[in-house]
């Protein structure tokens, strides 16, 4: 009929997710992610209540600010590892994790729970099967970014989600060669609403972006099983190594996250924050960067979940929130040789860092 509507190559794509997330309807293409997030915080009401991680995508968390001025919103910001802060905070109750801004300012239970898992940069896992329910009883819309894990690693509508969206900048089309975000829903009202916003907003995706994501999810499941395992073997290998003050992945026995990670997920996720030893007369951040700019296979770029390996340190911009340490780095472990990966990071924390530990 008109193609800002629907076109006959979205569509593939479109049921292909859906299939992954384990929706009966077809999913629902956006322009970016940001798009696809927009679409689905426009479930908010005007003057509702919105719940959601102190480490959700800054940009998401942005567009939050904007959007709670203008429709009245009231914004609790939780820990969403804290299963009980986060229940509270649907709740109103309580100081919504450790009285952080964003707390309750009233009493009014949430109408929207938003969460990510593992979170964008810090690797927070969330107990979404528990935090799921809880928002079903209590009637909360609950909407799940699971770019980071992507389907064949978690299926968050199983768990009750109502809405689920990717990036699908990242895993789904997986070469760093496309914008684009979808979302999945099984509930068809809902569907109707998100498509309505989407025809409304007119922001749509090009379809040979599209046909492009399609292609990259031939080969989801190859990529995603490669970049776990790599990503798994070089958490342990920089555990052990004299250059880094700290290692977060999920897959490591010490990490917060690693139980509700083996409970819950299908796999640990290939994304790994790091932090170099600092290195004598330099500051926290200066060591990471001379880190980042000694890597020679892996690429300095702010995205991920693309087929090669890319890294960056997260507080070099501005609007990463001050609770990220300024010296992570967010490594994206792609699908190449894993020691050849290896070699370039132990060659950069060595010069880099070991000399620092030694001086
Ligand atoms: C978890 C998460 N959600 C959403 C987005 C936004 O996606 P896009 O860049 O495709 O607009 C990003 C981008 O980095 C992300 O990491």
């Amino acid at each position: 009929m008109y193609t800002r509507n629907s076109t006959e190559t979205w569509l593939p794509f479109e049921q292909t997710v859906a299939l992954l997330e384990g929706a009966s309807l077809p999913g629902l293409v956006f322009g970016s992610g940001m798009a696809a997030v927009a679409a689905a915080l426009s479930l908010v009401p005007d003057g509702g209540v919105l719940v959601l991680p102190q480490h959700t995508y800054q940009t998401a968390l942005g567009h939050v600010g904007r959007e709670a001025v203008k429709h009245g919103w009231e914004v609790r910001l939780v820990d969403i590892a804290d299963t009980a802060a986060v229940v509270a905070a649907l709740d109103g109750v309580g100081t919504g994790g450790a009285g952080r801004a964003g707390s309750p300012l009233t009493s009014r239970p949430a109408d929207v729970l938003h969460m990510e898992s593992p979170t964008n940069p810090m690797l927070e896992v969330a107990d979404l099967p528990a935090l799921l329910a809880a928002a079903r009883e209590r009637g909360v819309r609950t909407i799940v970014d699971n770019t980071f894990a992507t389907p064949l690693v978690q299926q968050p509508l199983a768990w009750g989600a109502d809405v689920v969206l990717h990036s699908a900048t990242k895993y789904l089309a997986g070469h760093s060669d496309v914008v684009l975000g979808v979302i999945v829903t099984d509930d068809a009202a809902l569907r109707e609403e998100l498509h309505a916003y989407r025809s409304f907003h007119g922001a749509i995706a090009g379809p040979f972006e599209v046909w492009l994501a399609l292609r990259g999810l031939r080969t989801l499941h190859l990529r995603v099983e490669r970049s776990q395992a790599n990503a798994v073997e070089l958490a342990r290998r920089l555990y052990a190594h004299p250059g880094v003050a700290e290692v977060r992945h999920p897959s490591l026995v010490g990490d917060p996250g690693h139980e509700r990670a083996t409970a819950h997920m299908l796999g640990y996720g290939s994304i790994i924050g790091l932090r170099p030893r600092t290195m004598s007369g330099r500051t926290p951040a200066q060591t990471a960067d001379a880190v980042v700019a000694a890597m020679d296979l892996w690429l300095p770029a702010t995205s991920l979940g693309g087929v090669a390996s890319t890294l960056v340190r997260r507080r070099r911009f501005a609007t990463d929130s001050p609770p990220v340490p300024d010296d992570l780095i967010r490594l994206s472990v792609g699908v190449e040789d894993v020691d050849d990966l290896w070699d370039d990071l132990d060659t950069a924390l060595h010069s880099v860092a070991c000399t620092t530990a030694a001086a």
